[in-house]
This record gives C-alpha cells, structure tokens and sequence, in this order.
C-alpha cells in the first residue's frame, strides 16, 4: 500500500507529488496523457512559444525604430508549430526526469477511485487495482463546450479549443474568437499578429474578466489598434460552416470564419474519477475543499482546476503544496489575496490583489495612484513608442498595499514582487525602503508607491 496516490499530472499534481516524496511518502501518480497537463501540453507553455515568435515578429517588422535592418520579417506557421511541441516535450521530460528524482512511481493510466479498503482507498488502473492510505485528486479541466447549434459537431476541425489552437499548419484568414478571457486574447494576439483578421465575439460589456477595468479598456485598445474587431456584448447564436451567427442588441449579425477559437470557460474534470465511489462531496461539478485542500472524506485531498476556485497553473501548484503539508503535519493554509494573474498579450498585463471594482464592492476604503509605464527608464529605452500603466491600491486607514495592476511589456516579471508586498501586509511606509534594481521595469512599482504619503 502507497503512502499517497495522485490522481492527475498536471501543475498541481506532479508537484504535489515531489513534495509529498520529498516528505517522506510512497507516492504513486497516474497520469492518462502526458506528464505536465493542460499548462505544459496544450496552455501556459506552448501559448507562450506562440507568443513569442509573434514578440519576435513584431520586433523583426519595427525593427527600423531601434535602429536595425531588417530585410523582410514573417512568421513561419509551420516552423512555430514545430518550435513549440519541441518546447513542449523537453518540458515533458523534465517533469518525467523530476519525478524520478523524487522517487515518485508514475503510471501512465487512466486511473478510477473503486471504494475504501482496509486503511485506505483503491484505485482501478487498466485492470490493476492499487491501493494508498491517502488521495490527492489533481484531475484538472477543459474546456467548456456549449450548447450553441454548430459547435460540437464541428469540434477539432472548424472549431477548435486550447489544444488544437496551438498547433494550426496555417494562418486563418478571418479567425473568430468566442470568448475574451485570458485564452481567447492571447490567441487574439497570436492570431491577429501572424496576420488573420480576428474578431473576438465577448457577451459581457468589457474583455479579460476581472482585470481591473481600466487597464482592459487600455488592452482593448491597443488589439483594437492592431486590427482586432471587438464585439461587445454579444452571443453567439449559430456556428456554421464559413460563419459565426452572433446576436447583438436584439439584431443577427454574421461574422465570416476559416476558423472558430471557443474560449469561454473550463470546467471540472470530475466525471468519471470515481469521487462519488466514496462519497466526496462535489458542488456544481468542482470538488469541494476546505483551505488546506482537505475534502469531506478524511484521507483524500484534492488541488488545482478541479476545486474550482481560481484556474491559473500557479495557484494549483500552491493549493498541492498545501494539501501536502497538511496531510504531513505541517501547518499551512491556502490564500487566494495575493495571488498573481498574467495575461501574455503584447503588451502585457500583470496584477496581483484587488482591484479597484473589487475594493467598491467589498466596501473597502481605498487610495489609488497611478503612473504611465513611461515613467521608467527602462521601459522607455525598450519600447519605442509604446506606453503603458501601473495602479496600485492602498487600503487608506491600514495603508497596506490592496492590489498593483501593470500594462506594458515586462510587467509579467515584475509582479511577483508586488505579490510578495501583499502577501507580507507590507504598509507604503514599509515598501517604499525595497530598493529595487536599476535601470528595471519593475521600478514603475516603486515610483508609484512613492506617490503616497505614508
Ligand atoms: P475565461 O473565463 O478567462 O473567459 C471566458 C470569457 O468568455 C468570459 O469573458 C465570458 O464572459 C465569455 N463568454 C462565456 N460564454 C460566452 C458566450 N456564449 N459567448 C461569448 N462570450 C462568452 O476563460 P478562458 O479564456 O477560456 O480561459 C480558461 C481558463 O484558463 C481561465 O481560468 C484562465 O484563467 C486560464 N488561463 C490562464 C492564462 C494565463 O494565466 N495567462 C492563459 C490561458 C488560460
């Protein structure tokens, strides 16, 4: 009997497993695909090889503003394809390396939680059945497919997900992008720069969720600038062959399509593990967690996109950590106040903490300054004619830092800092003494905060 046995080996998984092997338990994990996940197969890393050809393009075409020659830039589709799945499987190999250094037994199966056993749990895999005192359930999510007529009977080929995205041989003409969350600007932004015409169909009033609302209008109008087509306020009623059937303000309006991005969500992958074999309690279809990733059944954990709370690789890798202390003995407790978001988008967009739509609705009492990204040297120097802002947020009676909000390239390195002063409840008189590298984009944070009284 193992110590633990890992459902999933995806971020929250595969790590989840090498700290549990490093605290000193047999640990087991299965995993039906490929080690790494959504985030390294099929989102964070191979998206980010895209992107970076599409930085690289960008900088090649306007080179002749930094004073270099350049002859001709294009973007080779088929030589970035093959690009990212090279990134992709040395990455793979890695986390396989990783394990193997941890001493962590990998089964590549599909595996199902059967029931309890003496001292533990059982789980079935091709027909073998293994057994562990304890459960952590890292089985991760996908995307959400609709009920709109069109969609899933043109899945994989006309309209394609995160996975298949990645991997276009060629560049679609017109590129219709359902959904403006994280996934479908990003692609907005490959897309859009390696030369389609991108129309990103949004049913809320505003892009990028819950991104403070000032810096995704500032977003929106940079891709708007680029030539991405921005609708607003509108459903998608139809998918069908050449075209993307939308409804906005009680009109029919019809985009054409070579390709159709459906990026409006992920769920669960909750079915089929066998939770209800011992009776985890599950609510709308996420595994219900307590802040140390205990679930209703003591013994079995469970992390990342299948507890549902926040869907980003890095609070999975937090929420496993966690779960793993808790399960050794060690006390820690998940929180969500400082926890970074990214979007990988030309320019970028960082923040960390809240934002200022959250701190009104929450009745907090807040002060605000902001300052252009042109305020750094740094920024200036690198990026030729380009602007870009950093907020932050300060609770006005305490006068610790609530929430920092960056647009402009760089800002993606430079949050974690400002995470780290939120989650230490760092005060502006406290911040301002940081010194912070020079010449550095990051100084933007600094000089913002200086902008305070204490
Ligand atoms: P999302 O939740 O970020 O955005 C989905 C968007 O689709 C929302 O704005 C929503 O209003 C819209 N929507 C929903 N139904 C719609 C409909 N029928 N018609 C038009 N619009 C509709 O989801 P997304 O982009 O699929 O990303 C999934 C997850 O992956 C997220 O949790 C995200 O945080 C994570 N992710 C994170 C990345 C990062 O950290 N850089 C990159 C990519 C994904």
């Amino acid at each position: 009997m193992y110590d633990l046995i890992v459902l999933g080996g995806g971020p929250a998984g595969y790590l989840g497993a090498e700290r549990a092997a490093h605290a000193g338990l047999s640990t087991l994990l299965f995993e039906k695909k490929s080690l790494g996940g959504v985030c390294l197969n099929e989102g964070c890393i191979p998206s980010k090889a895209l992107l970076n050809s599409a930085k690289i393009y960008e900088h090649a075409r306007d080179a002749k503003k930094y004073g270099v020659v350049v002859p001709e830039a294009k973007i080779d589709q088929k030589a970035v394809v093959a690009r990212r799945g090279k990134v992709v499987k040395t990455l793979v190999s890695g986390v396989g390396s990783k394990m193997k250094a941890a001493g962590v037994t990998v089964v590549m199966e599909s595996a199902v939680i059967k029931g309890r056993c003496d001292g533990g749990f059982e789980v079935e895999a091709a027909g073998q059945v293994y057994q562990a005192k304890k459960l952590l359930v890292c089985v991760g999510s996908s995307a959400v497919v609709p009920p709109i007529p069109g969609v899933r009977e043109n899945l994989g080929e006309f309209v394609v997900t995160n996975r298949e995205v990645l991997e276009l041989p060629e560049i679609p003409e017109n590129f219709v992008i359902i959904g403006g969350g994280v996934i479908g600007l990003e692609m907005a932004a490959y897309y859009c720069t390696a030369g389609s015409h991108v129309t990103v169909v949004e049913m809320l009033d505003h892009i990028a969720g819950p991104t403070d609302r000032e810096i995704s209008t500032i977003l929106q109008k940079e891709y708007a600038k680029k030539g991405v087509d921005f609708q607003l306020g509108t459903k998608v009623v139809a998918v069908e062959p050449g075209k993307v059937v939308c409804e906005k303000d009680g009109k029919t309006i019809e985009f054409a399509a070579d390709k159709v991005l459906l990026s409006i969500g992920r769920r669960a992958n909750t079915q089929g593990v066998g939770l209800e074999n011992i009776g985890v309690e599950m609510n709308r279809g996420v595994i219900v967690t307590d802040n140390q990733g205990r679930t209703n059944v003591e013994g079995v954990y469970a992390a990342g996109d299948c507890i549902g709370k926040v869907m980003l690789a890095h609070t999975a890798y937090r929420e496993s950590e966690v779960a793993v202390n808790t399960m050794t003995g060690k006390r820690d407790t998940m929180r969500y106040n400082a926890n970074p978001s990214v979007i990988y988008t030309h320019p970028e967009v960082a923040s960390v903490g809240m934002t200022e739509e959250e701190a009104k609705a929450a009745g907090v009492e807040y002060e605000v300054k902001k300052l252009s990204m042109r305020y750094s040297g740094r920024f200036v120097a690198e990026n030729e004619g380009e602007d870009g802002l950093c907020k932050i947020l300060v609770n006005k009676a305490h006068r610790n830092i609530l929430g920092v909000h960056m647009i402009g390239n760089s800002s993606s390195e430079a949050i974690w800092g400002a995470a780290a002063m939120i989650e230490s409840g760092l005060r502006v008189a406290d911040a301002k003494e940081i010194i912070f590298p020079h010449p550095t984009v990051s100084e933007i944070i600094r000089e913002v905060i200086w902008e305070f009284k204490d």
